[in-house]
């Protein structure tokens, strides 16, 4: 199929170069000049596993190609997926100007009948207006169906996700547009649920925002087994066997971060306002998320008390491992809050640097290793749980750390592996 993608971001690009894989003729827009022509030149401007290799393969094999030219990107197109951001706004709502743009740009330049297929997480309700701000704008002897295909991709291993998701949920209140999109999607071989275009929607936001409320739930335990002498690796490992639980997500740390869930949550919580309905329990999921960001600095001063001047070395910058992405990372709180009681931060990560050199400038020292990071540090914190991090022998820390005190936010050591090595280590939910 003739297929077109707009929104080059992780979301846009994994989607259109999987598409392309599976034997489609896909072409990606987008108005970023720059970034269309590195894409041209077969080059990710993100860090995503797999996704350079197979967008290469599907540009020699001419599937895949890129403009910044609706006119051009929406020839011969009778699919076109909106796949552009919904940041938060500043009252915690989606912001919809980028989904007002593309919609504004595919009236102005479609020329034939088209399904248009959202990728973008929007509020319930989305779909409908994006339908008819397009066709009022089109002339008559043009019509246009809409379609909801929320996205399920964790960043990091994005491309993995689409070959291997647990669903494929596709949304709309026109038969033949879900029967279209159940053929294009059967050779990615997932199950695929049909549903009507709000519950599609609202499956996206409810998945999210179920995530996040588990993570809070278990953080909190976690919080709790520390003062009453419990473990919550084990905690969590007895709790997910249960099949109505799960055994996924219930990884005690630092709380989440990341472009989807903060903005989500929050998303959530506003459509509610809008409807006069409000929500404690995710209210409080954010509230709870807020405080575990900075549970290891918590730690840290009560076991110092005063830690100006001295060095922290931090592990890990990124929200979670395999991204370069530092939005709403854990590791920006903790390290404004160091700096704020005068330590001098040391920080290594094997690839957000950059970002985080954005957000948090020269603020703080960028290491080029962990060896650089950890030498004569008096605190090491592990933040991101990178396998280059898990890695590290407890007898590294020893080796270049004056009286090693470890806060691990990750847990990344069993405790087993403090035996015979002469370190102090603290962790999310187990005993000292
Ligand atoms: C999340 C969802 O998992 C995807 O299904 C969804 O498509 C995506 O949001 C989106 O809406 O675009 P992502 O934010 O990339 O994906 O990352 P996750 O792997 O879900 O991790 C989110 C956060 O939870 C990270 O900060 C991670 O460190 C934390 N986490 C995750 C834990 O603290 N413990 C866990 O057990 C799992």
């Amino acid at each position: 199929m003739n297929i077109a993608v707009i929104g080059t971001g992780y979301v846009g690009l994994v989607t259109g170069v999987c598409l392309a894989e599976i034997g489609n003729q896909v072409t990606c827009i987008d108005i970023d000049h720059e970034k269309i022509a590195i894409l041209k030149e077969g080059k990710s401007p993100i860090y995503e596993k797999g996704l350079t290799d197979l967008m290469q393969k599907n540009i020699e094999k001419e599937n895949l190609h890129f403009t910044t030219d609706y006119n051009e990107g929406l020839a011969d197109n009778q699919l076109i997926y909106i796949a552009v951001g919904t940041p938060q706004g500043e009252d915690g709502s989606a912001d919809l100007t980028f989904i007002d743009k593309a919609s504004e740009s595919i009236a102005a330049a479609l020329k034939q009948d088209a399904i248009i297929v959202t990728k973008s997480t929007v509020p319930v309700g989305t779909n409908e207006y994006i339908k008819e701000k397009i066709q009022s704008a089109l002339s008559e002897n043009i019509t246009i169906q809409i379609a909801s295909n929320p996205e399920f991709l964790r960043q990091g291993s994005a491309v993995y996700d689409t070959f291997n998701g647990d669903r494929i949920i596709i949304g709309s209140d026109d038969q033949s547009a879900l029967d279209v999109l159940e053929e294009v999607n059967a050779d990615f071989h997932l199950p695929i649920v049909k549903t009507d275009l709000r519950s599609a929607e609202m499956i996206k936001y409810a998945s999210n925002a179920f995530l996040a409320t588990k993570l809070s739930f278990i953080n909190e335990m976690a919080n709790l087994c520390e003062r009453l002498g419990a473990n919550i690796d084990n905690v969590s490992n007895g709790m997910g066997m249960d099949k109505r639980i799960g055994s996924s997500f219930l990884n005690a740390g630092i709380g989440y971060g990341g472009s989807c869930f903060p903005k989500d949550t929050r998303a959530v919580i506003s459509v509610g306002k809008d409807v006069g309905y409000d929500m404690p329990l995710l209210e409080n999921v954010i509230g709870v998320n807020e405080r575990q960001k900075v549970i290891l600095v918590d730690k840290v001063m009560e076991r110092f008390q005063e830690i100006k001047g001295k060095k922290v070395a931090v592990l890990g910058l990124a929200f979670k491992p395999n991204t370069d992405d530092m939005r709403e990372a854990p590791s920006i709180f903790v390290t404004e809050s160091l700096l704020d009681k005068g330590a001098a931060v040391h920080a290594y990560d094997p690839v957000a640097t950059e970002n985080a050199k954005q957000i948090l400038s020269d603020k703080i020292t960028y290491a080029a290793n962990v060896k650089e990071a950890l030498d004569g540090a008096d605190i090491a914190l592990i933040l991101t749980e990178w396998n280059e991090i898990r890695e590290i022998p407890l007898s590294d820390y020893k080796k270049y750390m004056n009286h090693p005190v470890i806060f691990d936010g990750r847990n990344c050591f069993d405790l087993d592996e403090r035996i015979g090595n002469d370190v102090e280590y603290h962790s999310i939910g187990r005993p000292v």
